[in-house]
């Protein structure tokens, strides 16, 4: 486990992850037609709170959503669908979780790249039924005018340096000889309302720039400084988001 992956077991951390946008529902349609296999069973790797699990459990047979922080799931429990029947939460590395399968789907959402490689490919793999894929996804907002300001930000608080915007987890699996890869895809933006207190609070779910590595008065500062970037954006105190997500799939190698 990193540095930084360990700010992930922070409660305010887990607090923070409600105000992150949600997936569109297009990814879920996605994901859902990627299932060929049956038991239509699905693994869901680093979970969280489950932004992929909750709105996925009622379209399949079932989820184990796996993730090592116990405050990320306690947090995913109490969210809306996280109590479904078709849900199973385990708090575990995943290189060594108990797996239930075999999964016809497993999904990564915003996660694989905390993971070590190897050994959490060796742990799916026999898990997983013949046409099983492994969907890498990510999203964010897209289009914001305001994103200069924030950068700054950002670079003057972040503790992730020498941050690569360039790097992409996928490339660097498959150079590994771990991905098939089979397709990709992009969702339609959708608009998210957001109020800016709920969007400033965000940040502090990223690992990054989670509460617990600023003093209080860091951590004003960044609050002030992305405050006053997006403020001139904003109408009665809302801003308008156009999240987009992309999804890239493919068959997993141990
Ligand atoms: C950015 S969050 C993504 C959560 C969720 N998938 C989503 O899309 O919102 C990354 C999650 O991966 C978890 N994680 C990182 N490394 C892990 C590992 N080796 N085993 C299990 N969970 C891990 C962290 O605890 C964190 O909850």
């Amino acid at each position: 486990m990193t540095e930084l992956a360990a700010t992930f077991q922070q409660e305010a951390v887990a607090e923070a992850y409600q105000h992150r946008p949600p997936y569109p529902d297009e990814v879920f349609d996605r994901l859902e037609a990627l299932i060929t296999d049956e038991p239509r069973r699905v693994l869901d790797i680093g979970a969280g709170e489950g932004a992929i699990a909750r709105p996925l459990a009622p379209r399949v047979e079932h989820v184990d959503a796996i993730d090592f922080s116990q405050p990320m799931v306690d947090a995913g429990k109490q969210r809306p669908g996280g109590d479904h029947p078709n849900l199973s939460w385990q708090v575990s590395p995943i290189e060594t979780a108990d797996l239930d399968g075999p999964y016809a789907l497993v999904t990564a959402g915003a996660s694989v790249h905390w993971m070590p490689w190897e050994e959490t490919f060796a742990r799916i793999v026999p898990h997983l039924t013949p046409n099983a894929q492994l969907v890498v996804i990510e999203h964010g907002p897209v289009d914001m005018p305001w994103w200069d300001g924030v950068m700054q930000a950002i670079e003057r608080h972040s503790r992730k340096k020498n941050h690569d915007p360039k790097f992409s987890v996928v490339e660097a699996i498959r150079e590994r000889g771990l991905l098939d890869l089979s397709g990709t895809a992009r969702t339609a933006p959708i608009t998210y309302r957001q109020k800016v207190a709920d969007y400033v609070e965000q940040f502090h779910s990223t690992s990054s720039l989670a509460r617990d590595l600023m003093t209080p008065e860091e951590a004003a500062d960044f609050d002030t400084t992305v405050e006053e970037a997006v403020r001139p954006y904003a109408k009665d105190g809302v801003l308008e988001l156009k999240i987009e997500a992309e999804l890239s799939w493919g068959r997993p190698r141990a």
